[in-house]
């Protein structure tokens, strides 16, 4: 199974959003070895859940969810009011480490309030001094040097990394970083890289089903 996760980030309006699904439905071909996994911004998880639910293997999921389970928390969006949205979440991502400070307690809180309502964790790290929580399947390796720089790490250098992380046979292990149309098929010559978190390749629909169509 190869994991193709969109992560759209704060990029696209409504309108963008309803005309990326038009052109992804269009073009896209499930395949029993593929899951798409698509991560909007969370005003348009709920329209994008209507769209894609009929689509074989396509999923929906959040760039992030709230350290606070429910409550006074003004603006927060918890992993409770996704309940019935999302299936997976995006955790800890570098560009939230960085501009939001997060740290690894409060993302080690956020794994266990995203499996407490059944949301499945996508624990980024960037390097071999993140550890991912305790139960964490999927862990998601980005360089920070490689995120929408065009400087993708190579696969051996990724293969490596999983190495030294301690990657088991019950974890998923994810590469992003640059990951495009063109350098895709290096990535997927190789059995030890489960899946990719596409940035930038992902916010134009035939992009990205290039890169999903060559696994
Ligand atoms: P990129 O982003 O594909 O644009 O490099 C990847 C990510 O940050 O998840």
């Amino acid at each position: 199974m190869k994991y193709f996760i969109a992560n759209w980030k704060a990029n696209k309006n409504y309108q963008a959003t309803i005309d990326w699904v038009k052109v992804f439905k269009k073009l896209y071909r499930p395949k029993q070895n593929v899951r798409v996994i698509v991560c909007p911004p969370f005003p348009f998880v709920p329209d994008l859940k209507k769209e894609l639910k009929y689509l074989e293997n396509v999923y929906v999921g959040s760039q992030t969810i709230s350290s606070f389970e429910k409550g006074s928390f003004t603006g927060e969006v918890t992993a409770l009011s996704l309940v019935g949205l999302v299936s997976y979440a995006i955790i800890g991502h570098s560009e939230r480490r960085k501009n939001f400070s997060e740290k690894d307690d409060d993302l080690a809180i956020k794994v266990i309030l995203a499996k407490k309502y059944a949301i499945e964790p996508i624990y980024c790290i960037r390097d071999e001094k993140d550890q991912s929580p305790k139960g964490v399947r999927f862990v998601a390796y980005e360089p920070v040097a490689a995120i929408g720089t065009g400087q993708n790490e190579s696969p051996e250098k990724v293969v490596e990394m999983k190495k030294k992380l301690k990657i088991t046979k019950e974890n998923i292990f994810i590469y992003g970083g640059s990951v495009n149309e063109k350098n895709i098929k290096d990535y997927l010559k190789t059995e030890n890289i489960d899946g990719f978190l596409i940035g930038g390749a992902s916010l134009d629909p035939e992009r990205f089903v290039r890169i999903t169509n060559q696994a």
